[in-house]
């Protein structure tokens, strides 16, 4: 038996919620497959300002740098947003996570499910069939530079950096990727009025040599707004750096119907975190709608990573499923929407039957009906 350690952060707002049916997937995997998932629960974020006055207390550290993977929830919470003085702030306890663990590369899939196509506000002939992967850089950039307030508040600045190594290990992720995918890439960046960007498109020019079959494109990031949702079919994989893949990704989740469906995997030399691009959403905790589907296939990505294939094929095509019948959350579907819980039910209620051969009556779900309690 295969026993994997998972350390569980929740964090704030919908984080805990989406969380659990995470989990609960998980222990629907555990029950069909030769594998033990052993959890491991650190505090960050808000709940760890309040709890232990550090948004990312040591203990936490180490049960990660202790762990396989980390299963992150979502960080966030408005008392700090408000306060533009705050000292410590829940944002710092997922930044210094990702420095610490060394987690270079995240990356972020974006597919459409075929049911979702009028979900989105964008043309359906517009979005269907997309089918990109967004290679952000996480660990540098403007979000890692040199910080300033001046005491009056007055001035501030906030520095963009990059070397030749932070570009080259993400650059080449992002070549192989494409690699075993359609075959292109485009670096999307500001190479028009940065330096950094000028950087980044001299560095990608010469690995470009090391991958001859890939096609290697440039895109200024405005434009690149515009295209992701004028034309996403032209894009299959992306790269860029920290901020611009932070904003584009938000955009890019619109194509797909809603943010509650984008995963990511966060990926160093030696730790991993799985986590969904959606943030805390405060407004939604404690209500039961927050769609867990983006937790629930950030888990699919950690079990590949981990080596796990089938099991992460069977969450994958659990949620498809789920998705394909119609039990979504109301952000995907208002007028019939299924709580959060519900739909993590029907993930794992999916997995337990995958081995049986008689998939869950799923009859019963359009009809609102469920046999799940
Ligand atoms: C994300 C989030 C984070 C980021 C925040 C919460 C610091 O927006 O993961 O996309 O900006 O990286
Ligand atoms: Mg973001």
């Amino acid at each position: 038996m295969n026993e994997i350690k998972i350390a569980v952060l929740p964090g704030d707002g919908i984080g805990p919620e989406v969380i659990k049916e995470s989990l609960k997937v998980l222990g629907a995997v555990s029950e069909i497959y030769a594998c033990k998932f052993l959890f491991n629960e650190g505090l960050v974020g808000a709940k760890a300002i309040f709890n232990a006055g550090n948004p990312l207390p040591d203990e936490t550290l180490e049960i990660c740098k202790n762990s396989d993977a980390v299963l992150f929830g979502a960080i966030g919470d408005p008392h700090f947003d408000n306060d533009p003085k705050a000292k410590l702030r829940p944002e710092q306890g997922l930044l210094k996570l990702r420095k610490e663990l060394g987690l270079f590369a995240n990356i972020r899939p974006l597919k459409i499910f075929d049911t979702l196509v009028e979900s989105s506000p964008l043309k359906k002939e517009v979005i269907k069939d997309t089918d990109m992967v967004i290679y952000r850089e996480l660990i540098s950039g403007i979000y890692f530079g040199e910080k300033f307030t001046e005491e009056q508040g007055e001035y501030a600045y906030d520095v963009c950096s990059y070397n030749r190594f932070e570009i080259q290990r993400i650059a080449h992720l992002a070549f192989q990727a494409a690699r075993k995918r359609r075959k292109k890439l485009t670096l999307i960046d500001k190479a028009n009025v940065l330096d950094t960007s000028r950087l980044w498109r001299k560095i990608c020019q010469e690995i470009s040599h090391q991958y001859a079959d890939v096609t290697l494109e440039y895109i200024f990031v405005d434009n690149a707004a515009m295209q992701v949702i004028l034309h996403p079919k032209q894009f299959d994989v992306v790269l860029t750096e920290n901020m611009f893949g932070d904003i584009i990704s938000d955009e890019a989740s619109v194509i797909g119907g809603s943010i509650g469906l984008m995963p990511s995997a966060s990926i160093g030399e030696k730790y991993s975190l799985f986590e969904p691009i959606h943030g805390s959403y405060p407004q939604a905790a404690g209500k039961g709608i927050a769609n867990p589907l983006a937790s629930i296939l950030s888990v699919a990505m950690m079990l590949e990573h981990l080596g796990y294939d089938a099991e992460s094929r069977v969450v994958e095509k659990a949620v498809a499923t789920v998705i394909s019948k119609g039990c979504v959350t109301e952000d995907l579907n208002p007028e019939r929407a299924y709580s959060t819980a519900e739909v993590g039910d029907f993930v794992a209620e999916f997995i337990r039957n995958s081995q049986k051969g008689s998939y869950y009556n799923y009859e019963n779900i359009q009809i609102g009906k469920s046999t799940i309690v």
